[in-house]
Formats: C-alpha cells, sequence, structure tokens
C-alpha cells in the first residue's frame, strides 16, 4: 500500500521544484480553501457537452488544418474548474499525443499551475486552435476565425471565473487584433463577464528566462482575484475545492 507521508513528500517537492522553476523565493499568504459539493448533475451536463463538441472538432474541415495534423487538441483539465488557460495551438507533442500543453512548454505550464498551489487537473486547459499548425507556424487569422466558435463554446460550457491567456496570439483571439501582450500582460481585462488576466507564453518564458517574475506576479493576480470571488463563488481552482 502506498506510504501516505511519502505521497505528500513526493507533492511538496513537486511543488517545491515548480516554484523554483519559476524562480520564485517568495510565496503570497493564502486562507484555506472551503469544500464546497460541486453540483455532480452539473458537471455530468458539462462533460457530456465537451465530449459533444470533441466529436464536432473531429469532424471539421472548416480550415484546411485537419489534413496534416495527427491528432485534434481539445483540452485537458477539470470542466468545472474556475481557471481556464489559454494558448496558441498544439505543437508537435501534442498533436503526437492529443492533449494540450505536454511538450516543453507544457511542462513549465504544469509547474507554473503547482507553483500556484494548484494541480494542472484543477483547471482547465485548452488553445485557440484545436490543430497543429504545420512547422507550428503563427496560426493564420482565417484559422483563428475558423476556430474561435469551438473556444467560445468551451467557455460557454465550463464558465471559468478567471481566464488567463498565455501569449499574444490567445490574447489577440479574446481581446482584438491589435492588443499588446507586453502592454497588457498582469492587467485584468473583461470578456463577456469573466474576468480575463494575460500573461506571457510558457514558451517564451523557456527563452527568456528573466521574464519569468513578471509571469509569477500576473499568476499571483490570477490566484487573488480566485481567492476573492472574482465572477462570484469561492476559493480553488475548482467548483468545490
Ligand atoms: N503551445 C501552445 O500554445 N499550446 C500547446 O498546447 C502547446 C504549446
Amino acid at each position: 500500500m502506498a506510504d501516505p507521508r511519502r505521497a505528500l513528500a513526493g507533492a511538496l517537492r513537486q511543488h517545491v521544484e515548480g516554484l523554483k522553476a519559476l524562480g520564485v523565493t517568495a510565496l503570497p499568504r493564502s486562507a484555506p480553501t472551503a469544500p464546497a459539493p460541486a453540483s455532480r448533475a452539473s458537471q455530468a451536463s458539462k462533460t457530456a457537452r465537451l465530449a459533444q463538441l470533441a466529436e464536432e472538432v473531429r469532424k471539421c474541415h472548416r480550415c484546411p488544418l485537419y489534413r496534416t495534423r495527427t491528432h485534434p487538441v481539445i483540452s485537458d483539465g477539470s470542466p468545472n474548474a474556475k481557471l481556464m488557460f489559454i494558448g496558441e495551438a498544439p505543437g508537435r507533442d501534442e498533436d503526437l499525443q492529443g492533449v494540450p500543453f505536454v511538450g516543453a512548454a507544457g511542462q513549465l505550464l504544469t509547474k507554473m499551475i503547482q507553483a500556484m498551489g494548484f494541480r494542472r487537473e484543477d483547471v482547465y486547459i485548452c488553445n485557440v486552435l484545436k490543430d497543429r499548425p504545420p512547422g507550428n507556424r503563427t496560426p493564420e487569422p482565417e484559422e483563428m476565425e475558423a476556430c474561435l466558435p469551438f473556444l467560445e463554446e468551451q467557455l460557454a460550457i465550463v464558465q471559468p471565473r478567471v481566464i488567463c491567456t498565455l501569449g499574444a496570439v490567445a490574447t489577440k483571439a479574446l481581446l482584438g487584433p491589435h492588443i499588446s501582450i507586453t502592454k497588457v500582460r498582469g492587467e485584468t481585462r473583461d470578456y463577456h463577464g469573466i474576468t480575463l488576466v494575460p500573461t506571457f507564453h510558457p514558451a517564451y518564458l523557456l527563452r527568456n528566462p528573466p521574464a519569468k517574475k513578471f509571469a509569477w506576479a500576473d499568476l499571483k493576480l490570477v490566484k487573488k482575484l480566485l481567492e476573492s470571488g472574482a465572477g462570484g463563488g469561492r476559493q480553488g481552482a475548482r467548483e468545490g475545492s
């Protein structure tokens, strides 16, 4: 039988490694999270609606990317999440596995989530594009326009309290093409009643480690917004957590 103390020590070690990866030396104080019963019915209906959406993505021919993809990449995490991370588009690893943010940038994102005190399975992770652009090129405006209804549907189903856009593409997709990520990162914006905080993309952070401190500041703001009940509700990253 697994030793619970070893499991706890392992989880703590993982958390500390996540903090180190972000260059974090001090932690924000947070109040203990109060458990709340999540509605099983609403969770089941969210899961069913997301499964339907995944089927529509699989059949989608709205742009040519379906011809070159291996797998569509729809989401990872909890349909009940209060925090949604939105990236740009699947890369090579994501295309092969059909799961968002599993490559090098994804590993950093996982550490960032853990540094916030959450687990990857507590948040909802997705991208603007569901299919990989060949060679990881930047998505074309027509591809983003074709794919955006899927992201809008994901937002309508999951109904997160806070959205964290990762990088310029996701931020522009939701806030408009003239938005500059360097100008708006770390600020709060409204996206149809949901609080949105743009931050740098983890791939950018891997290329520019000094920018990690800004991303960490943005994530602390996200955590504070969740704790203060942004959009209503309780603390934690997931309903009932
Ligand atoms: N970069 C993204 O924007 N999304 C992924 O899923 C992986 C890398």
